[in-house]
């Protein structure tokens, strides 16, 4: 079963009393929940972490390259400022999804920047918390091929001895 680590940033713990008219009302085990309902239908397991410090992140991102198939992170307010994250998640080359609740580029000019987006495969943002669950979906997608791939050729090899 492919792994994939879910990290949440900065003050997401807030969710549901943070601004809600920019961040909604669902909280983070609300998210947490759809996240799994996702990842059963899929076949995949969640690990889920959040983290208020940087360098948490940076380890956990450094020790997912071992354990996990790929990340699904909203980096929150260190989208914007991590050089850290960023060359964590380059150099562990896992498959990597960025989500956002809101829509970062129609917001304040600091945050149309994502440090992370260049290193992950694509970025979810301004779907609340359907945004993660559309990442997720992506995740799984991507991951899925690799098992078609894997699997097909055996099963026509053992075909053809018969
Ligand atoms: C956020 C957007 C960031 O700019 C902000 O700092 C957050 C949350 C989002 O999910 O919309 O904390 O990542």
């Amino acid at each position: 079963m492919k792994k994939i680590l879910v990290i949440h940033g900065p003050n997401l713990q807030l969710l549901g009393q943070r601004a809600p008219s920019i961040y909604g009302t669902a909280d983070l085990t609300a998210i947490n929940r759809d996240l799994k309902a996702v990842a059963a239908k899929h076949k995949v397991r969640l690990d889920i972490v959040q983290s208020n410090h940087e360098g948490e992140i940076v380890d956990r991102i450094g020790k997912a390259k071992r354990t996990h198939d790929a990340l699904l992170i909203n980096p929150a307010a260190y989208t914007h400022t991590s050089v850290a994250i960023r060359d964590a998640i380059e150099a562990a080359g896992l498959l990597a999804v960025e989500v956002h609740l809101s829509n970062i580029y129609a917001r304040e000019p600091f945050r149309h920047q994502s440090l992370i987006a260049p290193v992950c495969k694509g970025q979810v943002s301004g779907f609340g918390p359907t945004s993660y669950r559309l990442g997720l979906e992506a995740v799984a997608t991507l991951l899925a091929p690799v098992h078609a791939a894997k699997a097909r050729p055996s099963v026509r090899v053992r075909h053809r001895a018969a």
